[in-house]
Order: structure tokens, then C-alpha cells, then sequence
């Protein structure tokens, strides 16, 4: 059941906010533009929709292992979406360390949320299954989470069904901080759960993803791109048999990204079959990923190696997210009657 919102909001009217986060742990493939990058984008020419794009780096430092990896890919997911399109006109893009007020407001979360919920949280439960030793960070990850998205007061966050426990404890937090306090403070989120089908790998096997190795880069080289390409597995249908698409990795893939045109192109030839085999389809993949991807490969470089001129087309962004956090930082601490100056 949803309680009441608070009166105080930092809503525009006539706009939804839409959080979404992204995590900067290793180097984006065409899966994570299909799932996450293209959805955000799309959303961010939306004028009913005001999204704040948060890289969340602290969030990737839950495996001490591989805590160096925020840091090494944050310019890459960052120059992915300025790249791709994401329009910053009535949108944000927020580094997530940037942020000071979300520790805080994490912390106040922590005092209201009991040991055992954190105990119930799938990658905690998961962590502990397999042997491994969980960190406090990943114990706290549920915490963190819900403070990234109450701090914007965001009304709506569109996630995976893998982080739908997450957005119910983000809820609840939300009750009972607004219940122990005894006003509405937070502002409770609502979870789109994306129903978004998995992209397949060039192994023609598993979903797309790089700890399997089986990924097609962005903006890796063009001959890279091509070798990757050659190497997606397809059935021993000849040149003029007849193909399906849809157990076709060749055509899925390409379907995840291309153009309609591009799409209903080869669908039609490989259902028809004559005179267009897997090498044909190969071909007009690496056309079109070079056509999407490719043709920006230079633009992406460019903002990987001018960090600087990253950082002033992303400061408007970073003031307006500064300014809104400040705003329900100073909200909950007058809830609780913190502070005396
Ligand atoms: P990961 O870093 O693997 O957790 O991916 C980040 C996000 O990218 C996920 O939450 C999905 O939205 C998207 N994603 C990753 N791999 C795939 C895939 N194979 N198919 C569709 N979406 C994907
Ligand atoms: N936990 C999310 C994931 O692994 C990432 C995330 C962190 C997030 N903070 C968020 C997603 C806030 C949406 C809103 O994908």
C-alpha cells in the first residue's frame, strides 16, 4: 500500500522523474546498449520525462577484489551515453561519488532498517552460498541503493527484474522512516520492472556478457569488431536454405540495434534463404554496427581523452543534483530536528 507522498517536492510539474543507474564494473557490450543504455536514452527525449542518470561507481566497489574497477571504467559509461545520444537539456547525468548528501541520507536509512531485512537481501544470501566472504558494503547494498534514489525524490526507477527486491526495500525504508519520524518525509518510488528480453552472445548460447566472454564491444576497433562478428555461431544451413531468425544469434543480435530498415531486411532474406547465407548476414552485421557504433567510435575517443571537456558539459548537471540533494538533506534532517546552526 502506498502512503501519502510528502507536500514538499521538487517535482516538475508535468514531468515524471526517472532514476536509473548504471554501474561502471567493465567495458559496455551491445547487450548493455539493448537492456540499459538505449531505454535511458530513449526515455531522456521523452518531455513527459525528466531522467537523472546516475553512474553509481560506489556501488561498484562491494568486491574488494575488483574495487579499482569504478574508477577505471567511469569515463567509458559516461562517454557511452554522451556518445549515443543522451540529451542533458532537461536530464541529468550524476557521478554518484559526487554526491555527498547520499551517505548521509543512506545512514539515516541504516537506523530504521532492520539487520534482518539486509539478511533476506538474493546478493547477500547468494555471496554467503558460494563460500565467498561478503563485504559490508555488499551487505549495505540495499541501503546505498535506496539512498540514491530517495535523495532525488524520484517518483519513477525502471530496473530488471534481478533488482525488484531491491526497489521493495528501497519502499519500505521509505515506511519506516516516514513512520518513525510520523510524516511523510521520502518520497516513495515506484519500480517499472523492464520486461526486457536477454540478448544472446556471439556463442550463440548464453545471454551476452563479458565474465562470459562472449560479447560484441561498442567501440573496440573496427577489425576487432569484425573478427568478433565472423565468430558468432550459427547452424549448418547452405546458402540457399531457407533460415530462422529467430534462432538465428546473427539476426538477434543485429535486431537489438539496428535500424527497422536494416532489420526487416534481413529477416526477409534469411526467411526467403536463396542466395543469402550466414556470411551475408555476417556482412550486413558489421555494416550496421559500424553504421550505429562505429561511425561515433572517434566522438567516444574524443571524450575518453579530453576528461576535461567531460567535466564541463556534465557540471550543469552536477549543480542541479547537488542543489536537489541539498534540498531533501536539509528536509530529513529538520524531520529528525538535526543540526544547530
Ligand atoms: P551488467 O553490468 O551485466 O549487470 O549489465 C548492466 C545492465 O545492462 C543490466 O542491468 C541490463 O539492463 C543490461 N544487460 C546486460 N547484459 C544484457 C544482455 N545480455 N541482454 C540485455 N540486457 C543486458
Ligand atoms: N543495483 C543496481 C544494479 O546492479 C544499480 C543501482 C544502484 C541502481 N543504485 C540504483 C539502479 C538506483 C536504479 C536506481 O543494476
Amino acid at each position: 500500500m502506498t502512503q501519502p507522498q510528502p507536500s514538499h517536492t521538487t517535482h516538475t510539474p508535468g514531468r515524471v522523474r526517472v532514476l536509473t543507474g548504471a554501474k561502471p564494473t567493465s567495458e559496455l557490450h551491445v547487450g548493455n546498449y539493448f537492456g540499459a543504455i538505449r531505454p535511458a536514452i530513449e526515455a531522456s527525449h521523452d518531455a513527459g520525462k525528466e531522467v537523472i542518470l546516475m553512474c553509481v561507481d560506489w556501488h561498484g566497489l562491494t568486491d574488494r577484489s575488483k574495487i579499482l574497477e569504478p574508477g577505471k571504467y567511469t569515463a567509458g559509461l559516461l562517454a557511452t551515453y554522451l556518445t549515443m545520444g543522451f540529451s542533458l537539456e532537461k536530464n541529468m547525468i550524476v557521478l554518484q561519488s559526487e554526491i555527498p548528501e547520499i551517505p548521509e541520507i543512506a545512514w539515516y536509512l541504516s537506523c530504521v532498517s532492520a539487520v534482518g531485512l539486509l539478511e533476506r537481501a538474493h546478493a547477500y544470501k547468494d555471496a554467503l552460498n558460494s563460500g565467498k566472504e561478503p563485504t559490508a558494503g555488499l551487505f549495505n547494498y540495499p541501503i546505498l541503493m535506496a539512498a540514491d534514489i530517495v535523495t532525488f525524490d524520484a517518483q519513477v526507477v525502471p530496473v530488471g527484474k534481478d533488482q525488484s527486491q531491491h526497489l521493495e526495500y528501497a519502499s519500505d525504508m521509505v515506511k519506516l522512516f516516514n513512520n518513525a519520524v510520523g510524516r511523510p518525509v521520502l518520497f516513495e518510488p515506484k519500480a517499472l520492472i523492464q520486461e526486457t528480453p536477454l540478448l544472446i552472445g556471439i556463442d550463440g548460447e548464453r545471454k551476452m556478457s563479458k565474465s562470459y566472454g562472449n560479447h560484441l564491444p561498442l567501440f573496440a576497433p573496427k577489425k576487432e569488431i569484425e573478427k568478433r562478428i565472423k565468430e558468432i555461431k550459427t547452424d549448418s544451413k547452405g546458402l540457399d536454405d531457407p533460415k530462422d531468425p529467430e534462432t538465428c544469434a546473427v539476426f538477434q543480435i543485429l535486431k537489438s540495434f539496428a535500424s527497422k530498415e536494416s532489420i526487416a531486411y534481413m529477416e526477409e532474406r534469411l526467411r526467403t534463404g536463396t542466395g543469402y547465407g550466414y556470411g551475408h548476414a555476417k556482412k550486413d552485421l558489421i555494416d550496421e554496427h559500424e553504421r550505429v557504433f562505429g561511425c561515433k567510435r572517434e566522438l567516444y575517443e574524443h571524450y575518453i581523452n579530453s576528461p576535461r571537456e567531460m567535466a564541463q558539459l556534465l557540471t550543469p548537471s552536477h549543480n542541479s543534483a547537488r542543489q536537489l540533494a541539498a534540498t531533501v538533506r536539509q528536509r530529513v534532517r529538520d524531520a529528525l530536528s538535526l543540526g544547530i546552526l
